[in-house]
C-alpha cells in the first residue's frame, strides 16, 4: 500500500476512539455463578451462569448524504472474561467481540481505524466486495500510532459479515487476543420481509478459547503444534462463556457466525427443534431451509429463525454443538423461555432472495488448486507457500471460472475467496445440498476430497487473496493471490 493513506494519529483520536463501554463488557463481567476455588485455568466456567451479551449497534461518529462515518480504535482492554480473572485482551473499541456496524445496502461508510496496539494491523471487514485498497489484505497493514481509511461501498445485498485482523503470519493471534466485530448490512428487501427484528435480531459469535492460570489468554506464535489449528477449551458466545439468553416464546432471527480460529461447530437444539436457515454468508438463500442440525466451518455464518412460541415458559432449550473432528460436544448456550410481552407478527416468507447460477457455457479459465502440506508443517497450494509477491490466478475483468480445490491432505479446510461470492458446482464427497447450493464465500472442504466453485470477477481490478479460513493454516502458507486486470 502507498504510505500516503498512513497518517499519524493526533492525541484527540485516540480519545475518540476510546467510546465508552458498550453494556456488552458491563454485563460480561457481572458473574451469576460462583467461580470455584479449585478452577485454576480454563474449562471451569460454570454454565449457563452469565447472560448473553448482546452487541450494541454503533453509533457513527457523523454522517452525510452519502456516508456514514465510524472511527475504530485498535486498544488493549483487560476484560472480566472468566470468573475471578482479568485478561488482557487486544480489542476494537475495548470491547470483546468488537462492535456491531450496522451499513445500509448503497450508502457508503467510511471506518476511521487506528492502531493503538504494539505491532501492525490490518482490518479485512470480510465478506465485503471492496477495491484492494480497503480490502485490508494480509500486507496492507499499518504500524503503532498510525492509522487507515476504509472505504465501503455496501453495492451489496443484505448480509452479514464481520471484520477481523489480518496481518501476515499473525491474523490467528491477533484474532485470538480479541480483533474482531460483526458488521451487517441491510437493504429494502430486508425491510420488506418482516422478520424478527431490533431486540428479536440477535448476533451469536461462536469463539473458543484457553486461558492460562493468571487469566492472561494462551497462545504461543512459534507452536509449531499449532500449525494444524489452535482449539481453545473454554466455549464462547459474544465473549461470555457458555452464557443463558432469556428468550420470549416468540420468533427469533440468529446470525450465526463462526468466530473461531480452528474449531467447527455442527449446531443443534437440545429439544429436537429445527432451525429455518434463512441466510449464509453470502446472505438471504432462495428460501428457508430447515435444518436440524446446521456445521458451520471457521468464518461461515448461518442466519435462522427459531421458534420458541411452543416451548413452555420455565423451560429451557439449550444450542449444542455435536461431536466430531474439530468440534467439542455440549452445550455452548441456553435460551430460557419466558412469556411473551407482545404479539409476535414476524413472518419467514416462502420465498427469499432468487438464485440465478452463474451459466455453465461463460466459463472460460479452469484452475486447480492442490491443498498439502510439507514435511515442516507448512501448508501449499499447488506445492508453494503464501508469497505476497506472486499471483496464483491473473483473472481476466468480467470473466467466469471454475476453481477446483482438491485436498490432499488429512484435514478439513474452509476455503474463503477475498472480494467476491462463488457457487459450488461440485463437491466430490456428496452432491451439493440445502444452503451449499447457493452463493457462498467461504466453503468447507474435507479432508481427502474436491470442491469446485463457479466464480465471476466484475468491478474492482486488483490482487485479492484467497485462503483457507483456519487461521494457523492461513498463517503457515495456505493463502494465494488473484489479480484481477
Ligand atoms: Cu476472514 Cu481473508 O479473511
Ligand atoms: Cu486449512
Amino acid at each position: 500500500m502507498s504510505t500516503s493513506r498512513l497518517r499519524v494519529v493526533v492525541a484527540t483520536l485516540l480519545f475518540a476512539g476510546a467510546a465508552a463501554p458498550t453494556t456488552m463488557q458491563a454485563v460480561a463481567s457481572s458473574w451469576g455463578g460462583g467461580s470455584g476455588g479449585s478452577c485454576a485455568n480454563s474449562g471451569c466456567t460454570t454454565a449457563y451462569a452469565v447472560p448473553l451479551p448482546v452487541p450494541q449497534v454503533m453509533t457513527p461518529t457523523s454522517t452525510d448524504a452519502t456516508t456514514d462515518y465510524y472511527t475504530v480504535t485498535e486498544r488493549k482492554a483487560n476484560l472480566s472474561v472468566i470468573p475471578g480473572k482479568t485478561t488482557p485482551m487486544w480489542t476494537y473499541n475495548g470491547t470483546w467481540p468488537g462492535p456491531l456496524i450496522r451499513a445500509t445496502s448503497g450508502r457508503q461508510v467510511k471506518i476511521h481505524v487506528v492502531n493503538n496496539l504494539d505491532g501492525p494491523t490490518s482490518l479485512h471487514n470480510h465478506g465485503a466486495h471492496v477495491t484492494p485498497s480497503s480490502d485490508g489484505g494480509p500486507t496492507d497493514t499499518f504500524p503503532t500510532g498510525m492509522s487507515k481509511d476504509y472505504t465501503y461501498p455496501n453495492n451489496q445485498s443484505a448480509r452479514t459479515q464481520w471484520f477481523h485482523d489480518h496481518a501476515k503470519d499473525v491474523t490467528g493471534r491477533d484474532v485470538y487476543m480479541g480483533l474482531a466485530g460483526l458488521y451487517e448490512i441491510t437493504d429494502a428487501q430486508e425491510k420488506a420481509f418482516n422478520l424478527p427484528s431490533a431486540a428479536y435480531d440477535v448476533p451469536l459469535v461462536l469463539q473458543d478459547r484457553t486461558f492460562n492460570a493468571d487469566g492472561t489468554l494462551a497462545y504461543s506464535l512459534d507452536s509449531s503444534s499449532y500449525r494444524d489449528g489452535f482449539l481453545g477449551d473454554t466455549q464462547f458466545v459474544n465473549g461470555a462463556a457458555r452464557p443463558y439468553f432469556k428468550v420470549e416464546a416468540r420468533k427469533y432471527r440468529f446470525r450465526i457466525l463462526n468466530g473461531a480460529n480452528a474449531r467447527y461447530y455442527n449446531l443443534s437444539l437440545s429439544n429436537g427443534q429445527s432451525m429455518q436457515q434463512i441466510a449464509n454468508e453470502a446472505g438471504f438463500l432462495s428460501k428457508p431451509n430447515n435444518m436440524s442440525t446446521i456445521k458451520l466451518a471457521p468464518a461461515e455464518r448461518a442466519e435462522v429463525v427459531v421458534d420458541f412460541s411452543k416451548v413452555p415458559s420455565g423451560t429451557s432449550v439449550t444450542l449444542n454443538n455435536g461431536s466430531g473432528w474439530n468440534s467439542s460436544s455440549g452445550g455452548l448456550m441456553r435460551f430460557d423461555v419466558v412469556p411473551t410481552t407482545s404479539t409476535d407478527t414476524s413472518t419467514v416468507p416462502a420465498t427469499l432472495r432468487p438464485f440465478t447460477p452463474l451459466p455453465a457455457s461463460d466459463v472460460s479459465v479452469r484452475r486447480t488448486f492442490k491443498i498439502s502440506q510439507d514435511r515442516g508443517g507448512m501448508w501449499t497450494f499447488n506445492g508453494q507457500m503464501y508469497d505476497p509477491q506472486r499471483i496464483d490466478a491473473n483473472v481476466a475483468l468480467n470473466a467466469t471460472e471454475e476453481w477446483t480445490f482438491d485436498n490432499r491432505s488429512g484435514q478439513d479446510h474452509p476455503i474463503h475467496l477475498h472480494d467476491i461470492n462463488f457457487h459450488v458446482v461440485n463437491e466430490s464427497w456428496q452432491s451439493p445440498t440445502g444452503p451449499d447450493t447457493e452463493w457462498k464465500e467461504t466453503i468447507n472442504l474435507p479432508s481427502w476430497s474436491s470442491v469446485t466453485i463457479r466464480v465471476k470477477f466484475p468491478d474492482y481490478t486488483g490482487i485479492f487473496p484467497f485462503h483457507c479460513h483456519i487461521l494457523e493454516h492461513e498463517d503457515n502458507m495456505l493463502m494465494g493471490q488473484f489479480k484481477v486486470s
